[in-house]
């Protein structure tokens, strides 16, 4: 069976909490090397990544070629404007072709539908590098820093403020896969996806939606947020003005724990969802985070290829 990363429950809970353990493992055997010198072992030694962006990016873009070299992989990173994909060949016909020539596939794209139907049609497996439904890699990216920062998965509660958008959904995701609980702060009309939500709580997490961004707060471990405008969404003026409340600043970070972390997948907008004495101050574990996106790449490469 080719294993495909679409959701974080594809791999599931005991893979996931592996993938982390792994990237500790690699992450430490590697302190100071220069970046792209390989790994020991380089376990995907002859293996060719196709990374492909039908968005910006430049997180999920870096870490998937630096990875996939540290892996002693080759990747061949590819916008799909430069690409038969983006005159109008067929996403199915796309996957084909790549299969052929390629050993695994990472796809930024929007419908989550196109990953479905990419991994439909390829005979190699296919990784979610973000849909407007999901982002998955990021969240084991967000876990492992969590993790790495002491934090103990199960039982933890982390608070979202803002949009209830892909990163959220995946968040939610990871919670019933990880035994810890949501706490949602955010406007009516801008909930995560309910099926996410639903799946969370049948596997025995509390995700719950706050319209009160204080409520959300109290008493976190983990307080994360995210831009209000994801890519591929018109800015509508009405939506900033009903996420103002919801802005993660200094007052909002004192109801939360004293060593609560904040996290952000970056890019951020500070004085919008954030505030610059948050996500530069001293809670703020965001370059870490980043960094960690290498990590779990790797680890998720690692992954699919069934060597985890
Ligand atoms: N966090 C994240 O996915 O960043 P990029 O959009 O830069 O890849
Ligand atoms: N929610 C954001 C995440 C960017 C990494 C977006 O989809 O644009």
């Amino acid at each position: 069976m080719t294993r495909h990363f679409l959701n974080l429950a594809d791999a599931g809970g005991d893979a996931i909490a592996a993938m982390i353990a792994d990237a500790l493992d690699r992450k430490a055997a590697r302190l100071e090397w220069p970046k792209g010198k390989a790994d020991a072992d380089a376990p995907l030694a002859g293996h060719i990544l196709a990374v492909i962006f039908e968005k910006s990016s430049t997180r999920t873009r870096v870490s998937f070629d630096v990875g996939m070299r540290q892996l002693g992989g080759s990747p061949i990173v590819m916008d799909s404007g430069s690409m038969q994909l983006g005159r109008g060949e067929t996403v199915a016909d796309t996957a084909k072709v790549l299969s052929r020539m390629c050993d695994a596939i990472m796809i930024r794209t929007d419908d989550h539908a196109k990953i479905e139907e990419m991994a439909a049609n390829a005979s190699v497996p296919v990784i979610n590098g973000l849909t407007d439904l999901s982002h998955p890699c990021q969240i084991v990216a967000d876990l492992l820093t969590l993790v790495e920062h002491g934090k103990t998965l199960p039982g933890l509660e982390i608070a979202w403020l803002g949009d209830g958008n892909n990163v959220l959904n995946s968040i939610v995701e990871a919670a019933g896969l990880m035994k810890f609980n949501v706490r949602i702060g955010c406007p009516q009309g801008y909930d995560p996806d309910p099926a996410f939500i639903e799946q969370a709580k049948v596997a025995g997490s509390n995700v719950a939606i706050f319209r009160d961004e204080n409520e959300a707060v109290r008493g976190a471990d983990v307080v994360v947020t995210d831009t209000w405008v994801s890519m591929g969404q018109e800015h509508v003026h009405n939506k900033l003005a009903a996420m103002m409340p919801y802005q993660v600043n200094d007052v909002l970070m004192e109801q939360a724990k004293d060593d609560a972390l904040f996290l952000h997948c970056l890019p951020a907008h500070r004085g919008e969802e954030v505030m610059p004495s948050v996500i530069d101050g001293p809670q703020s574990v965001v370059w870490d985070e980043a960094e960690n996106r290498i990590h779990a790449q790797k680890s998720i490469l690692r992954w699919v290829f069934g060597q985890i």
